[in-house]
């Protein structure tokens, strides 16, 4: 008898709902195939119910979602609510309080997607980002004075401490060494000009590099990352940076893969609960139309059980997905894959199905 993992479900706002619908499906008969159980359990987390509660997060909800073995978001923004509101009350809420100290971001190509950057293909774009999700400019260090007037002053500190750096680093080294593909990881900072904060960066990541000695530690450039991740990105195979910067290059990642319709994260806390989510926001005009892309939150539940150990179930739901990618869809964007959301799900399902052991 195989185990029993309990999830958190927080479909969310826009069209969460219906991808995580499409991820659960997936990952529902991949638990069914490869023999464990998934005990689910839903949570009304978003801005219908902050619309008719006044409520972002009640504060039962960290203790709550500490119970499960991990959490599956779908999607937190909501036309009529100002933004920041939920972003701030229930996503970063949910980073912070639950500890979800890194943020990782695979950047992968997959066979048939159509990719912006000329002569690329999946041989050349599969590497994965190690974002910091805790500190830095996300802190919420700084504050205002004389708002509103000419002499107004606004500062935003961003924080980064050694305790909360190293571990993000180390995680990134342990990760690497476990992926032993070019075992090779860029740190992305901006030693040039930020000399307090990535002084600190740099240091901690070459500390840590001498207990890795079959790791190859190499450093770029948050500018000049972006302007490699188009011209080589197969320069790339791990890297680890801050919030920021994560936050900026992970988007830029995810158009280089195919875009929002298939970049997945997951937020991770290595001792505690993590939480595992499609990136590509809540789309709220394609909502309830069975035409948004499913296929980057079923690669999110992939991810989701692999972090579980369920590793050969998340391969075969990947290998589905490149089959899905490769002969099916015409192309990943909402409305022009040429099936619906539910189809994909169910095409990926059946790939999944037949993949060998
Ligand atoms: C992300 C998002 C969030 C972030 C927003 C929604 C707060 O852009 O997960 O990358 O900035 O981290
Ligand atoms: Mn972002």
């Amino acid at each position: 008898m195989g185990k029993t993992y309990n999830i958190a479900v927080i479909g969310g706002d826009g069209t969460g709902p219906e991808v995580v619908a499409e991820g659960l499906k997936v990952i529902n008969a991949a638990a069914e195939k490869f023999g464990f159980k998934l005990n689910l359990q839903d949570y009304d987390f978003g801005g219908d119910r902050y619309l008719k509660t006044g409520e972002v997060l009640p504060d039962s909800a960290t203790n709550e979602l500490k119970k499960h073995d991990a959490i599956f978001l779908g999607a937190i923004g909501h036309p009529d609510v100002k933004p920041g509101i939920l972003e701030k009350g229930i996503l970063l809420r949910l980073r912070f309080e639950l500890d979800l100290y890194v943020n990782l971001r695979p950047v992968k190509l997959y066979p048939g997607v159509e990719c912006p950057l000329k002569d690329k293909g999946p041989e050349h774009i599969d590497f994965v980002v190690v974002r910091e999700n805790t500190e830095g400019l996300y802190a919420g260090a700084g504050g205002v004075l004389k708002k509103g007037t000419q002499d107004e002053i606004a500062v935003q500190e961003s924080i980064n401490t050694r305790k909360g750096v190293e571990r993000c680093i180390r995680y990134a080294f342990e990760y690497c060494k476990k992926r032993n593909k070019e075992n090779k990881l860029t740190l992305c900072g901006k030693t040039n000009v930020l000399t307090f904060a990535f002084d600190l960066w740099e240091r901690a990541f070459y500390e840590v590099a001498r207990e890795y000695p079959q790791i190859k530690a190499d450093y770029a450039h948050v500018d000049a990352i972006t302007m490699w991740f188009v011209k080589n990105p197969e320069w790339f195979d791990v890297i680890v940076t801050d919030n920021m910067f994560g936050d900026i290059i992970t988007d830029l990642g995810a158009m280089i893969q195919g875009g929002m319709g298939i970049a997945a994260g997951g937020n991770i806390n290595p001792t505690g609960v993590s939480m595992f989510e499609p990136i590509g926001g809540s789309a709220p005009k394609y909502k309830g139309q069975n035409i948004i892309n499913p296929l980057a939150a079923i690669c999110a539940g992939a991810m989701m059980l692999d972090h579980l150990g369920e590793s050969k179930a998340a391969a075969a739901i990947e290998k589905a997905v490149m089959i899905v990618t490769g002969q099916k869809l015409k192309s990943l964007a909402a409305g022009k894959m040429g099936y619906s959301t539910t189809e994909v799900g169910d095409l990926t399902v059946k790939y999944m199905q037949d993949i060998k052991e």
